[in-house]
């Protein structure tokens, strides 16, 4: 698959929280090839500090070859990328990696934890043009209210059931996404993940009793996105050698990770 590199002007800057930014970005071709689960690798500020680009799942793409990426100010990066403003170009490549595989029969599960909210906005709106929003349940959990508050409402308006939990109880149910995963059924469905590490492994866990198959989009550490580094290794359930998340994922069968 072609990826293409491109400077995309900022057409739409939003803050949906303290920390959490929303950039809409002019992307013609990135946004005619991406698939849901996909990246692209963003230079967050015009000079060269810092250096190395950042990786970022697409969040939506929308007619008139707009994408929108969804990210949480976490350090240096991110930082310097919030305070880019409307008109301003970004640097991205994209897009990258192999995304989410969602023609699958039976119920579709779409599990997010905080940032990791942020591909499956995409999915659930590619899934629809072939599945009904009776087959799909939205499930996702945050530290806190307003981190959610936006992005749930994004997928309700989408006709779709979304269940919410917080750690501190100020949105939905108080507790944690993957307490939420106990009330489905078992049977067949697919889950559709992304989040921290260990909520990752809990949920594979849960869909392997459940009987589902397990999708996850796993975050490593990523310094070039283009399988040339080798920094973003991930241990085989085999334990017999690597994949790399930015070639062989990141989206991979939970059956496929050693979830050390
Ligand atoms: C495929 C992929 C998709 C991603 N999609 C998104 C997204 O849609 N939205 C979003 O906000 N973030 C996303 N991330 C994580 C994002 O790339 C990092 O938060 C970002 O690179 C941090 O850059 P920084 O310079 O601000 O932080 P740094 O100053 O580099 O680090 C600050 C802290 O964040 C941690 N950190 C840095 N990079 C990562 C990483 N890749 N994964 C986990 N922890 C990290 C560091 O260990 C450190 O504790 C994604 C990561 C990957 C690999
Ligand atoms: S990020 Fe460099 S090999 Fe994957």
């Amino acid at each position: 698959m072609r990826a293409y590199q491109q400077q995309a002007e900022i057409v739409r800057s939003e803050k949906l929280s303290d920390d959490i930014y929303r950039f809409t970005v002019n992307m013609a071709d990135i946004a005619a090839g991406s698939k849901p689960g996909q990246f692209v690798m963003v230079r967050v500020a015009e000079g060269l500090d810092p250096l190395l680009r950042r990786p970022f799942s697409i969040h939506q793409v929308a007619k008139g070859g707009l994408v929108q990426i969804l990210f949480k100010v976490v350090g240096r990066g991110t930082r310097a990328l919030a305070g880019m403003q409307p008109g301003q170009q970004l640097d991205m490549l994209g897009p990258l990696g192999r995304g989410f595989a969602h023609d699958r029969p039976g119920q579709h599960y779409l599990v997010g934890g905080g940032i990791g909210i942020a591909p499956l906005l995409f999915l659930a709106k590619r899934m629809l043009k072939t599945v009904e929003p009776s087959a799909i349940r939205v499930l996702l959990g945050a530290a806190t209210g307003t981190e959610l508050d936006v992005l749930g409402e994004d997928f309700a308006s989408l006709g779709i059931d979304v269940q919410l939990a917080t750690e501190d109880g100020s949105l939905g149910e108080e507790g944690l996404v993957t307490e939420l995963m106990a009330s489905l059924p078992p049977g067949e469905g697919t889950v559709y993940a992304c989040g921290p590490y260990p909520m990752l492994r809990v949920v594979a866990g849960i869909s392997r009793k459940k009987g589902w198959e397990c999708q996850v989009s796993l975050e490593t550490m990523m310094a070039c996105g283009l399988a040339a580094c080798l920094g973003c290794a991930v241990l085989r359930r085999d334990m017999n050698g690597y994949v790399h998340a930015c070639k062989d994922g990141p989206v991979f069968n939970a059956d496929e990770v050693a979830w050390l």
